[in-house]
C-alpha cells in the first residue's frame, strides 16, 4: 500500500497484517493488526514516526523509496513491532538521528544494537521544530512498556500515540468508520495490553486532557478523527467501578463442574446479575479478557486432575493475575474424585489480585443437593456483595 495523506505533508505509512493470528505468541488476533508509521515533512526537516514489524521491512522501504531525506526517526516505544525496522531506515539514511527518551534509547541499544551516536534524547515536553510543524514529546510511561511516549503536533492537533488507544484490527480504513467493530478491537487491545497498568493509563489520560486533540493516530488500527470516541471508551474502562457482571471461566472433564456452572449461572441470572460463561478449552481468550474489563466477580470452575486444578484453569488463573482487572470478588467451584488441592492452587495463582475470596464450593463426584445448596449460598453472597457495592439495586 502506498503512503496515505492524513493532512498536508503528514502521511500514514506502514503495513496491514491481515493474516496474523497471535501476538507475543500469546494474544489471539482474530482480526489481524497493523503497524502504523507516520511521515511528517516540515519545510526544513523530515521525521519518520516509528517503523514497522521486521516482517514488513520491505513494505516500509518501498514506501520510503521516493523520500530523499529523513532527518529524524522518532521512536515512541522499543517493542520490535514498532522499532524493528529502525536499523534498516538508519542504514538507508546515514545522517538520520533517532529521537527518543533515555529509557527507550537504552532499550533500543539492547534490543536492536543501534549505535549510541545515532541518538538524540529528549525530555518530557521538549519540542523540535521541523519548519511548519512542531513535534512535542510527551512521556506516557506504561502504555505499554515503561519507556513509552507520544508525540503531539500542535499545528495539526494530532496526537501520535503509538500503542496507546491502539486496536489490533487489520482494516483498509485510514480513519475509523465502523465504530462498533473498532470498539471491540480496541477493548480487546486495552484488556490485553493496557489493563495491567490501569492506574498509570488514567494518569496519562489526565495529562493529555490539557491538549487540544482533533486526531489520534495510534500505531495499531485505524486513526481516530473523532478522538472523543476512544477517550470516552478508555475513561469507562479505567474507571474504578466494575459493572454488575460475573465472569465464569471453567473447564469440565466428566460434566460435574459444567453442571455446577450451569446451576450457578441460572441462579445469578434470576437475581438480576449479568453473567458471561467461557469454556476454557474452546474460548477465545481475548473475549475472556474483554469481559474482565468490566467484571465485578470471577468464579473459576475446575475439576481435579491428579489432585491439582485442571492445567487450563490454572492457566486462566495466571492470566487473570497478570491482567490485573478491577475485580472485587473471586470464588472457585469444582469437583474431585478422592482428594483435591484446587482451592489453594487457584487462589495462590491469583495472589496479586486485591479481591475478597468468597466461599468456594467443591463437590465429590457428581453434584448432590448439598452441593447445589452451597452454590445457592454462593449466588446469594454474590448478590449481596453486588448490592453492598451498589452494582445491583
Ligand atoms: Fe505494539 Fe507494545 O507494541
Amino acid at each position: 500500500m502506498k503512503p496515505r495523506t492524513i493532512k498536508d505533508n503528514i502521511f500514514w505509512l506502514g503495513a496491514i497484517d491481515w493474516d496474523r493470528r497471535l501476538f507475543d505468541s500469546l494474544i489471539p488476533l482474530p482480526d489481524g493488526t497493523s503497524y502504523n508509521a507516520y511521515l511528517i515533512q516540515g519545510k526544513e526537516k523530515t521525521a519518520l514516526l516509528d517503523s514497522v514489524d521486521p516482517a514488513f521491512e520491505s513494505t516500509l522501504m518501498t514506501q520510503l523509496a521516493g523520500i530523499e531525506s529523513i532527518d529524524f526517526v522518532i521512536s515512541h516505544h522499543a517493542e520490535q513491532d514498532h522499532s524493528g525496522t529502525i536499523p534498516a531506515v538508519l542504514s538507508k539514511y546515514p545522517k538520520a538521528k533517532v529521537i527518543t527518551n533515555p529509557k527507550c534509547k537504552a532499550m533500543l541499544i539492547d534490543h536492536l544494537h543501534i549505535q549510541d551516536d545515532r541518538f538524540i534524547t529528549v525530555d518530557d515536553g521538549q519540542e523540535i521544530n521541523l519548519g511548519r510543524y512542531t513535534l512535542r514529546f510527551l512521556y506516557t510511561p506504561w502504555v505499554h512498556w515503561p519507556e513509552t511516549m507520544c508525540t503531539y503536533v500542535p499545528e495539526s492537533k494530532i496526537l501520535f500515540s503509538c500503542d496507546f488507544f491502539g486496536s489490533h484490527l487489520a482494516s483498509s480504513d485510514l480513519f475509523v468508520t465502523d465504530t462498533s467493530r473498532v470498539y471491540e478491537a480496541a477493548k480487546r487491545y486495552y484488556a490485553e495490553i493496557m489493563m495491567p497498568f490501569r492506574t498509570t493509563v488514567k494518569k496519562n489520560i489526565d495529562k493529555l486532557q490539557t491538549l487540544e486533540i482533533e486526531i489520534i493516530a495510534p500505531s495499531h488500527g485505524s486513526i481516530y478523527n473523532n478522538p472523543e470516541f476512544i477517550l470516552d471508551a478508555y475513561k469507562d474502562w479505567i474507571s474504578d467501578m466494575p459493572k454488575n457482571l460475573v465472569v465464569i471461566p471453567y473447564v469440565s472433564m466428566h460434566g460435574s463442574t459444567k453442571k455446577m456452572v450451569e446451576y450457578l449461572v441460572a441462579l445469578l441470572t434470576e437475581r438480576g446479575i449479568d453473567v458471561q460463561q467461557f469454556e476454557l478449552t474452546s474460548t477465545d481468550l481475548g473475549k475472556l479478557a474483554i469481559s474482565l474489563v468490566d467484571a465485578a466477580t470471577v468464579v473459576l470452575g475446575t475439576p481435579t486432575v491428579h489432585a491439582s486444578a485442571h492445567p487450563t484453569a490454572l492457566y486462566a488463573a495466571i492470566l487473570l493475575n497478570s491482567l490485573r482487572p478491577k475485580l472485587k470478588f473471586v470464588s472457585v467451584i469444582g469437583s474431585y474424585g478422592w482428594g483435591s488441592k484446587i482451592i489453594e492452587e487457584i487462589t495462590e495463582s491469583m495472589g496479586s489480585l486485591k479481591v475478597e475470596l468468597l466461599q468456594p464450593v467443591l463437590c465429590k463426584g457428581y453434584p448432590r443437593q448439598e452441593n447445589l445448596d452451597a452454590l445457592k449460598n454462593l449466588a446469594e453472597t454474590i448478590t449481596l456483595k453486588h448490592k453492598e457495592t451498589q452494582l445491583l439495586t
